[in-house]
């Protein structure tokens, strides 16, 4: 038996100001597309906007039902539409954030499993690691520069 450690670089800034002029604009762009979010029912409002090779900008928020399983996260509802209008564009860098009803987000808002299976898809797809920008309503930046970072042993076509 032997033991197998995965390890994950993440870059840590103090805040928002310490981001490069690309990340710190994406991010921006996630923060207002938060607002468009339909979450009546958890009202925790996600934004993400994503950035293609083409240099486009494709936001996406969360959009909740009264049926809650079909809700679908603002990183789908992003990567989804940007792989529609856009098929051939590899994405270079997407930024996810969240607001709550209840409380201060104060740390990186990190995306859920199925998202990071999602994420890691459109890299996979298109051989191309993915920015990640991670923030939540104040407080620290997480940066990574591929999902798989959050996302270790991943399940990808390979297998196949
Ligand atoms: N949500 C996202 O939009 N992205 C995630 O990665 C995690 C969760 C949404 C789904 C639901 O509308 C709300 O946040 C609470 O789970």
């Amino acid at each position: 038996m032997k033991i197998l450690s995965l390890n994950a670089n993440i870059e840590v800034y103090e805040n928002v100001e310490e981001l490069s002029r690309a990340d710190a604009s994406l991010l921006e762009v996630a923060k207002k597309s938060l607002e468009d979010a339909y979450a009546p029912y958890s009202k925790f409002k996600v934004g993400a906007a994503l950035r293609l090779k083409n240099g486009k900008i494709i936001i996406g928020s969360n959009q909740e039902n009264a049926a809650f399983p079909v809700t679908l996260c603002a990183e789908r509802v992003a990567i989804f539409a940007a792989a529609s209008q856009y098929p051939n564009e590899a994405i270079e860098a997407i930024a996810i954030t969240a607001k709550s009803g209840s409380h201060l987000v104060n740390k990186p808002v990190t995306p859920c499993g199925s998202c990071r299976q999602v994420i890691h898809e459109s890299e996979y797809r298109f051989q191309h690691p993915i920015r990640v920008i991670l923030h939540g309503e104040t407080g620290e930046v997480y940066v990574l520069d591929s999902i798989k970072d959050i996302l270790p042993l991943t399940f990808d076509a390979h297998f196949l």
